[in-house]
């Protein structure tokens, strides 16, 4: 791709921002579509003057993450609905001067899932009680899913809950509850923690789809557990993905490449 006067740029705010796959997912996307577009990372402290020089260099887009994903919210001109409920935007359109904030998490979930499961009715177990799971639990209840909350820490679990207005149960009794999807949403069974688990494998036959959003590795020992139980599994790239494709369909009213971008990531994560 040739970058000249007419590049339209895009790009990561967040801090670290340096091991971020975004760069190479939405640039591989961006070249197999011949649109003359480019994304980079932007290591940023100073979120105020971060989005000021969006608007002021007439940057496209953005992703946000991890520190600025709730501050952002502040210096927005409009909000989506989901993201205001949510609390937290990882994507930027930038028009005329105007910030317009959204988040695609939600919406990679419920498209991983909703491959395997009508969302509508169905009954999730979701783990987890920090940012991604109540990105994802709001998403869900969007979709007309039931969700029950469970976490490690009661109080953030009672927390969620309250706000998602859902049942919540602590991680101990977890198991005793049935569901059409489980969601793992802590970071239980990332690397380096390879052989943590967050419920217990025996109680898995409970559920016919498990998803984790844990994406390195791949195979977790939550989905790998689940195979055994025969389940159907869904791994942390399918979220990641479709989070992606939902901010390139954002940015660009195309329909995302997702076979290009699915590569691109599945060629960067490590395999066991
Ligand atoms: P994120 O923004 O990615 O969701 P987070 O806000 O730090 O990250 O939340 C991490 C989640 O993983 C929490 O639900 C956390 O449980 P607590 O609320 O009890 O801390 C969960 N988690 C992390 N390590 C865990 C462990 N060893 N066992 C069980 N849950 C764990």
């Amino acid at each position: 791709m040739t970058i000249d006067a007419k590049t339209e740029l895009y790009g990561i705010i967040g801090n670290p921002v340096a091991h971020s796959l975004s760069p190479l997912m939405h640039n591989a996307a961006f070249a197999a579509l011949g649109l003359n577009k480019a994304y980079l990372a932007f290591p940023v402290t100073d979120i105020a003057a971060a989005l000021n020089g969006l608007k002021a260099l007439g940057i496209r887009g953005a992703s946000v993450t991890i520190p600025h994903k709730q501050a952002v919210i502040s210096y927005l001109d409009t909000i989506d609905p989901v993201a205001e409920k949510i609390g937290a935007v990882n994507t930027l359109v930038v028009r005329d001067s105007a910030l317009h904030g959204l988040n695609t998490d939600w919406i990679g979930a419920n498209r991983a899932l909703g491959k395997i499961v009508r969302l509508k009715g169905s009954h999730i177990l979701l783990l987890g009680a920090g940012g991604s799971a109540r990105a994802i639990g709001f998403g869900l209840l969007e979709a007309g899913a039931k969700v029950t909350v469970a976490n490690r820490t009661s109080e953030k679990a009672a927390a969620l809950a309250a706000d998602l207005g859902c049942p919540w149960v602590p991680l101990e009794a977890a198991s005793k509850i049935e569901g059409d999807a489980l969601v793992n949403a802590t970071s239980v069974g990332m690397a380096p923690h390879t052989d943590q688990i967050p419920f217990p494998a025996k109680a898995l036959i409970n559920f016919p789809v498990v998803m984790d959003i844990v994406y390195s590795p791949l195979e977790t020992k939550l989905l790998a557990a689940a195979r055994v139980a025969r389940c159907t599994v869904i791994d942390g790239l399918e979220m990641l993905l479709y989070q992606g494709a939902a901010q390139f369909e954002i940015w660009t009213g195309m329909t995302a490449p997702l076979a290009v971008m699915r590569q691109t990531l599945f060629s960067l994560l490590p395999k066991p």
